[in-house]
């Protein structure tokens, strides 16, 4: 039987590349849950909404805000389009952290996926996922890796040189970011209690990938 496999862990952990391949290996679907955090967040930078409560949450009221299966994931659609890389930019990077902070944002992305992932054969990845969207997840992973890997990664990733210096001012930001997440009031980065850890700082991401697979297998044969 399908199961409903949780990926949580801080900025830049591995989260959405592995839980895409975990995905597509056990012919799951992904649910990336920081893209619907940014796809708002592109919204109210985009459109320059109040951050006044009640001037914003109207505003995310009236946001029309889906999910189009594709391939073995989602697109995120804002007002039927889909913002594309615009998602991922310095400028929504900035603000996310901030906007997905909100009680009225955490509420209406919590909606979403507990729609689209509540039927079981989904990856899910973010930060509150084994805690708040699927507490009953059959299987937890809270990924996690030294803030100067993560920082390597995200530079590579992103075509960047990985000097000792750029290495050292990436890092800071994802500290930062993972400080602002964890100390957060509502849903906080927090690694469920029932969640396998895995400290990818020194595993290659196929070992990652096939570590959890044979764990959802596993988990799979045993809810059958
Ligand atoms: O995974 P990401 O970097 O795309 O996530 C962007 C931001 O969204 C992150 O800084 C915190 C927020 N987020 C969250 O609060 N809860 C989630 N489940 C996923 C992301």
């Amino acid at each position: 039987m399908k199961i409903t496999i949780a990926i949580d862990g801080p900025a830049a952990s591995g989260k959405s590349t592995t839980a895409a391949q975990v995905a597509r290996a056990l012919g799951y679907s992904h649910l990336n849950s920081g893209l619907l955090y940014r796809a708002i967040t592109w919204a109210a930078v985009e459109r320059d909404w109040p951050l006044d409560e009640e001037g914003f949450d109207r505003r995310l009221g009236n946001l029309d805000l889906s999910l189009e299966p594709a391939g073995f994931g989602f697109r995120v659609l804002v007002d039927g389009t889909d913002p594309g890389v615009s998602l991922v930019s310095p400028a929504t990077s900035a603000m996310v952290s901030e906007i997905s902070a909100r009680p009225a944002v955490r509420e209406r992305v919590l909606h979403l996926l507990e729609r689209e992932g509540g039927r079981g054969g989904v990856v899910c990845d973010g930060r509150d996922i084994g805690t708040v969207v699927f507490p009953t997840a059959e299987l937890k992973v809270f990924l996690v890796a030294s803030p100067e890997e993560r920082a390597r990664r995200r530079l590579l990733e992103q075509g960047i040189d990985p000097t000792t210096e750029a290495v050292r001012e990436e890092a800071a930001r994802l500290s930062a970011r993972d400080t602002f997440d964890s100390g957060r009031a509502v849903a906080p980065l927090r690694r469920a209690a029932d969640a396998i850890e895995l400290d990818t700082t020194e595993m290659g991401a196929s070992e990652v990938v096939q570590r959890i697979v044979s764990l959802a297998l596993a988990r799979e044969s045993r809810v059958s």
